[in-house]
C-alpha cells in the first residue's frame, strides 16, 4: 500500500509520455536512419563528435539524446550528463557558468583511474534556437574550451535559428515528423498495456489532430482515457477539453485539505491537460464563485497574490502547488462542510 502511494507521487507514473519514454535507442521509432548513424557513432566512443538534433516538436530529439547519453556513459549516465534548457536559463552567462562547473569537475575525474573508461561529459542543450545569436556566439568559444572533455548534444526546432559557426562544428541529423501508422501502432501498445478498450479510428482522429507530434498524441490518449475505453467522441472531447472542468476538483481537494490529491491533479492539468498556469488561475477564479463555499472573497484575493507572483516569473510549479497549500489552510480554517 505504502509502495503503491509512492509510486503514485511520481509524475512519471501519472504522465504516460514519461511512463513510455523510450529508455534506449532500440525502443525509439520512426527515426530509423539517425538511429542506424548514431550507433555506428558508438562503434568508437571516443570520436564522437558534437551533434545537432533538429526537427519538429514531439518526435523523438531530446529522448534520442538522453537514449545516446545513457549508451555512451553507462549506469552513471546522470552524473556525468548536464541537460539545459536554453530558453529555461537566463541567458548565456548561466551557461557559460554551468558548463565551465561542469566540466573542471570533469578534468578532476579524468585523472583520477578508476574514471579513465568513461569517455567525457555529455551537456544536452535543449530549445538552443531560443538563445539569441550573441548568446550563440559566446557558445561557440565554450564549445572549443571545453572539447577535450566534453560533447555538446544541441537541440532545436529550426536549424535556420542555430548559427553557422554552432551548425558547422557539430554532425547534424534531421528528425522526421512520426507518420499516422506509427502513431497508431504506438498508442495501440499504450492501450494495450493500460488495458483501454479503443476503437482504432478513434487513434487515427487523434493523429488527424496532432500530425505526427507523438507526445501531443500520447496526451490526448491519456486525457480520452480517464473515462475508459476510447472512442471517437471521447478523443474530441479530449482535443476540445480546456481543462476547465478539472479546475474546480482540485480547488475543492485542496480545500479539504487533500493536498497530495489536489496537487497531482494540477499536474495533471499542466502536463497532461496542456493548462497553462495563468489559465489555472483564471478559471479558478471562474470556479470558486459555482462552489459551495462560504466566502470566495478570501480565495479570490489570494488567486490575485499568485497571478501576480506569476506574472513576475516567479517558478509556476511551486507556486501554484504553494497556492493549494494555502487554500487547505484556508479550508481548515473555515472548517468547509463536506
Ligand atoms: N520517436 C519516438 N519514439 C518513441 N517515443 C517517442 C518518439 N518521439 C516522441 N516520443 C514520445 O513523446 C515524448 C516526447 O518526446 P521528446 O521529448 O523526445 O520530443 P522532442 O522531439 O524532444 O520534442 P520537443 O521539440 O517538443 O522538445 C516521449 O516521452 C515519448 O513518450
Ligand atoms: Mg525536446
Amino acid at each position: 500500500m505504502q509502495k503503491k502511494q509512492q509510486k503514485e507521487n511520481n509524475i512519471s507514473d501519472i504522465m504516460w509520455v514519461e511512463k513510455y519514454r523510450p529508455k534506449n535507442l532500440d525502443q525509439i521509432i520512426n527515426q530509423k536512419e539517425i538511429i542506424k548513424g548514431l550507433k555506428n557513432l558508438l562503434n568508437k566512443p571516443n570520436e564522437i563528435p558534437h551533434l545537432l538534433f533538429t526537427g519538429a516538436a514531439g518526435i523523438g530529439k531530446t529522448t534520442t539524446a538522453i537514449c545516446l547519453a545513457r549508451e555512451i556513459l553507462g549506469d552513471n549516465w546522470k552524473r556525468d550528463t548536464l541537460e539545459l534548457n536554453a530558453s529555461d536559463e537566463r541567458g548565456i552567462k548561466m551557461v557559460r557558468e554551468r558548463v565551465k562547473e561542469f566540466a573542471s569537475i570533469m578534468k578532476i575525474s579524468m585523472n583520477n583511474q578508476m574514471e579513465n573508461e568513461r569517455p567525457f561529459k555529455i551537456i544536452i542543450l535543449d530549445e538552443a534556437d531560443e538563445m539569441t545569436s550573441e548568446a550563440q556566439t559566446a557558445l561557440r568559444r565554450i564549445i572549443e574550451d571545453s572539447s577535450k572533455t566534453t560533447r555538446f548534444i544541441f537541440i532545436c526546432n529550426y536549424l535556420s535559428h542555430i548559427i553557422e559557426p554552432i551548425q558547422s562544428r557539430c554532425v547534424v541529423f534531421r528528425f522526421s515528423k512520426v507518420p499516422a501508422e506509427e502513431v497508431v501502432k504506438y498508442l495501440m501498445n499504450i492501450c494495450k498495456n493500460e488495458e483501454i478498450k479503443f476503437d482504432e479510428k478513434a487513434l487515427y482522429k487523434i493523429y488527424e489532430h496532432t500530425n505526427g507530434d507523438l507526445r501531443n498524441s500520447i496526451n490526448i490518449l491519456q486525457a480520452a482515457s480517464t473515462s475508459g475505453d476510447i472512442n471517437i467522441l471521447k478523443v474530441q472531447n479530449a482535443i476540445g477539453i480546456s481543462g476547465k472542468s478539472k479546475i474546480a476538483d482540485v480547488i475543492k481537494l485542496a480545500l479539504d485539505s487533500k493536498f497530495n490529491e489536489s496537487r497531482l491533479r494540477l499536474l495533471e492539468l499542466l502536463y497532461v491537460y496542456g493548462v497553462s498556469e495563468t489559465d489555472f488561475l483564471k478559471y479558478a477564479n471562474e470556479e470558486i464563485y459555482n462552489l459551495d463555499i462560504k466566502d470566495p472573497s478570501e480565495i479570490s484575493s489570494i488567486i490575485a497574490e499568485y497571478d501576480y507572483r506569476l506574472a513576475n516569473g516567479a517558478h509556476s510549479e511551486i507556486q501554484l502547488t504553494a497556492f493549494l497549500a494555502q487554500l487547505g489552510k484556508l479550508g481548515i480554517k473555515n472548517n468547509r462542510p463536506r
